[in-house]
């Protein structure tokens, strides 16, 4: 029912924990299952430098948010901001349609925080 990567993702997530000194901070939740996932960004030069997640969630929402933040790790936050819930599952060689929910948390929660960071950072 899992892929190889997302049981391997899933037992040893890369990036958890939390960025102290956050530049943006991103929180998602969904309330038909509970989940929530917090993604913590460090941002230079519109490049994020360094992402951390914190998931209270299924398998399937450990595995997305750990591939999230190594997707989104070196990416400027235009290019962070266009990876969409189908980038995550399939870089996990794909998820089982009744788990593509938990995609869907790691993008809106990366998104948030990078409007977080946007909003905190306007241009005058
Ligand atoms: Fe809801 Fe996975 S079951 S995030």
């Amino acid at each position: 029912m899992y892929s190889a990567k997302l049981m391997e993702h899933f037992t040893n997530p890369r990036n958890v924990g939390e960025i102290a000194d956050a530049d943006g901070i991103g929180m998602e939740g969904n309330p038909t299952c509970g989940d929530a996932m917090k993604i913590f960004i460090k941002v230079e030069n519109d490049v994020i430098r360094d992402v951390k997640f914190q998931t209270f969630g299924c398998g399937a929402a450990i595995a997305v948010s750990s591939m999230i933040t190594e997707m989104a790790k070196g990416k400027t936050l235009e290019e962070a901001y266009a990876i969409t819930k189908q980038d995550v599952a399939d870089a996990l060689d794909g998820l089982p349609p009744q788990k593509m929910h938990c995609s869907n948390l790691g993008a809106d929660a990366l998104r948030k925080a990078i409007e977080d960071y946007q909003s905190k950072h306007k241009q005058n």
